[in-house]
């Protein structure tokens, strides 16, 4: 057993592998500067777990904070979610993102260089891949400039952990490159919490469905796909919670950085999901044909075969659970955590 550091832990995904990595028995010691999440979140996690986690408030870009927090606990192992991540977001305040999500994850890296730990488990996603290349994605296919500021930074901290790999063969980096993240815990007492208008299709169309929104913007109805809208690989959260343990315990053993991609391998069109969402949980999701959106590819979806492979990770949950998790977890908390 393990004593992880979970960067970012508070938030959608920190939140659901912290619970994962409690139940595996590993100590969990979580740093967040609550900017988009709230400690409520780490409150329910040990009341689902019946265990306790110790919690840092604090700042990936703070190297003080981060060589205390190593000088007190020792520390095995980081996995890095700190981060900004709103793609819109992204292209009206770049430097912040750069900020928080480049200048942070050096920051961090050179404070675990300090801490001599070197082993670490980084949130990555599939917008990383050149757009040209067609789905099944697999880690082998070139990576492109992605196509907002958010893209980038992932992007940019990849490359620079290869190379501080390869600098120093003490490093044992898993890049893992998500897909579609949904869902939530089983209990419906964390889930995705997003401030504001939601980007992401998932919590809107749960918030229709809350009666938080009018209706789902569909974003486009004409793309090359099997109904004409966009086509997405939604993998549930506490399946990709469980990619970073399994990540992590092949980190634990090898060195080198390496990608992986965590999907389930099967896309989705966004009116498949409305439409299934509707089915599963007996509910309505009103919704209108817009434009398409900036950036947005037709068709993305994982090649998974490196992870089942080589971590010995297996998704469990099928798109029905996805939609019906999300939907507890929204109906139990119309606003949040703030009910
Ligand atoms: P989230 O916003 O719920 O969680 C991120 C957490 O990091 C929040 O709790 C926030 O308060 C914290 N944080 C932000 N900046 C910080 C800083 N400078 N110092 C300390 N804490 C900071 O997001 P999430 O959906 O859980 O995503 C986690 C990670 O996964 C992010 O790096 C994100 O880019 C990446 N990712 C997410 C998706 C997705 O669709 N949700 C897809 C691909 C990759
Ligand atoms: N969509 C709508 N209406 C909405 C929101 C989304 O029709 O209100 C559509 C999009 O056009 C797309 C699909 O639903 O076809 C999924 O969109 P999301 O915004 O949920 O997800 P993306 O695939 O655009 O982006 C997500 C993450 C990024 C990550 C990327 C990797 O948000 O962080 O996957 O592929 F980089």
């Amino acid at each position: 057993m393990a004593n992880i550091l979970v960067t970012g832990g508070a938030g959608y995904i920190g939140s659901h592998t912290c619970v994962e990595l409690l139940n595996a028995g590993h100590d969990v010691v979580v740093l967040d500067n609550l900017s988009n999440s709230s400690v409520e979140s780490l409150n329910r996690v040990q009341e689902l777990t019946h265990k306790s986690l110790t919690f840092v408030e604090g700042d990936i870009r703070d190297g003080k904070t981060l060589d205390q927090l190593f000088g007190l606990y020792q520390i095995d192992a980081v996995i890095h979610f700190a981060g900004l991540k709103a793609v819109g977001e992204s292209q009206q305040i770049p430097l912040t993102y750069f900020d928080h999500n480049i200048a942070g994850s050096i920051s961090l890296v050179q404070a675990m260089q300090r801490a001599e730990v070197f082993k670490l488990v980084f949130s990555s996603s599939a917008t990383v891949y050149d757009e040209a290349n067609s789905s099944p994605l697999n880690e082998s296919m070139p990576t492109g400039m992605p196509s907002n500021n958010y893209g980038y930074t992932k992007l940019i901290v990849e490359q620079l952990l290869e190379k501080t790999s390869q600098a120093d063969v003490r490093w044992s980096i898993a890049l893992l490159r998500y897909f579609n993240p949904v869902g939530a815990h089983k209990s419906g007492r964390i889930g995705e919490d997003p401030q504001g208008i939601p980007n992401n299709l998932m919590p809107y169309v749960t918030q229709v469905a809350v009666g938080r929104r009018d209706k789902l913007s569909i974003y486009g109805n004409d793309y090359d796909t099997v109904d004409g809208t966009g086509v997405r690989d939604y993998i549930h959260v506490v399946d990709l919670a469980n990619a970073h343990l399994c990540a992590l315990n092949n980190r634990l053993e090898q060195h080198g950085c390496r990608a992986w991609n965590i999907g389930t391998g099967n896309g989705s069109s966004v009116l498949e999901v409305k439409d299934a969402f509707e089915k599963v949980n007996a509910v309505a999701v009103a919704f209108e044909f817009a434009p398409r959106r900036e950036g947005d590819v037709a068709t993305s979806f994982a090649d998974n075969a490196r992870a089942v492979a080589e971590l010995g990770w297996k998704p469990q949950y099928q798109l029905e659970d996805m939609l019906a998790d999300s939907w507890n977890w929204q109906k139990q908390n119309p606003i949040g955590y703030k009910s």
